[in-house]
């Protein structure tokens, strides 16, 4: 018996070991060929959420991958490595929400020599003025996803940048009380490397790289696509947009009064659930940024379904475009 167990806990001590150095031996392969990678850098670090984002930028060929090391795999995610116009990129998709979003931008910014960071993808559209199909590059990016909870006696805080009172939506109408209470709206906490360490700054509105924003503003009146295909076209031509507000939060908006509430409160135009995260990170660390985000459906407007299934892909595609022409507009010397 003690035998048998003594042997069952040495196989379990020497799986644990295999798996451990399997583990860090993938790590430091990867780690080597960034080492080599960055002796060609830097590059511009472009970074999407999910499929649908990706497959439109790839779709378009304009991204020419490197001969010897096209991709690198580190924490799960598969960074692409190439040329983009004739400017070294570092391609990753983060994946949904803000976690995702911090966690790839914080590594693409300490492990590859990076020059600035362009976050881009499908976003809710809040603001009735806007369409699907448009383009946005706005200027400042909110988390509109930091929430105080409170009962429905109490008041929130009052350094709260907003409130929401839940019995304001009651339906068939109610007397404005309603036991979910009220949700505040609180402010990030911003470190930053220009800042006194371990002591952050509050910050609700993070403010894209004005050099950027100044170069993006070339891309204004650009052709964007109209047509999903031959029997699928959006009404309007669409546009590109600089310099409305944006915002984040780990929500999906589908949602006609909520969707209002954003538009009404914060004056944001779109809603999505990274850019906050990527901006605020790349911020933090002392590197420009910028966020291009096709509006892909009416964030809960609609009659009936969702508009993303449908117009996704065409958002992702105008989103795409619109990102190489603003890394043609990125002087070539700089990077
Ligand atoms: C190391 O990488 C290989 C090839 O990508 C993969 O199949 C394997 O699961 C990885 N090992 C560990 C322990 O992560
Ligand atoms: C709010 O106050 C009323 C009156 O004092 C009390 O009856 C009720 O239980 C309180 N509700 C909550 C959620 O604390
Ligand atoms: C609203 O209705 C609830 C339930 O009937 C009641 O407890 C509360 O006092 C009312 N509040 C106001 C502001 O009238
Ligand atoms: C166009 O796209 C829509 C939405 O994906 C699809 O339902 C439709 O079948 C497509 N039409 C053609 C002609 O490809
Ligand atoms: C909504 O979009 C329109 C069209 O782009 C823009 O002019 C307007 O300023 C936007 N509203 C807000 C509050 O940003």
């Amino acid at each position: 018996m003690a035998a048998a167990k003594q042997a069952l806990v040495v196989a379990l001590i020497f799986t644990i070991i295999v798996f451990v150095s399997a583990a860090s031996k993938n790590r430091t392969k990867s780690l080597n060929i960034i080492k080599e990678l960055n002796r060609k850098g830097p590059y511009i670090g472009l970074i999407t959420v999910f499929s649908t984002e990706e497959d439109a930028f790839f779709a378009t060929g304009s991204f020419k991958p490197d001969p010897k090391h096209p991709f690198v795999d580190l924490s799960g995610r598969r960074f692409r490595v190439g040329k983009v116009s004739g400017r070294n990129v570092i391609y990753v998709s983060c994946g949904i929400g803000l976690i995702n979003a911090a966690a790839a931008t914080q590594q693409m910014l300490d492990v590859f020599d990076i020059k600035g960071i362009i976050h881009f993808g499908i976003a809710g559209n809040v603001n009735n003025s806007m369409s699907i199909g448009d383009v946005s590059i706005p200027k400042q990016v909110a988390n509109t996803g930091i929430w105080d909870w409170v009962n429905m006696n109490r008041t929130v805080d009052s350094g709260d940048v907003a409130q929401l009172d839940i019995g304001n939506y009651n339906a068939p109408k109610g007397n404005g009380t309603n036991l979910l209470g009220h949700i505040g709206y609180d402010e990030e906490e911003f470190f930053s490397e220009s800042g006194e360490p371990s002591s952050a700054e509050p910050l609700f509105w993070a403010n894209i790289t004005p050099q950027w924003l100044q170069l993006a503003s070339n891309l204004e009146g650009m052709k964007l696509e109209q047509c999903v295909n031959s029997s699928l076209c959006l009404p309007e031509k669409p546009k590109l947009v600089v310099g409305l507000k944006a915002s984040t939060a780990d929500i999906f908006v589908d949602n006609a009064a909520y969707r209002d509430f954003l538009f009404q409160t914060f004056g944001v135009s779109s809603a999505d659930m990274e850019s906050a995260a990527v901006v605020m990170t790349s911020l933090s660390n002392g590197f420009p940024v910028i966020v291009i985000r096709g509006l892909s459906d009416l964030a809960g407007k609609q009659q009936g379904d969702n508009a993303v299934r449908k117009f996704g892909s065409l958002a992702a595609l105008n989103t795409a475009k619109a990102v190489l022409g603003f890394i043609e507009n990125i002087p070539e010397h700089a990077y």
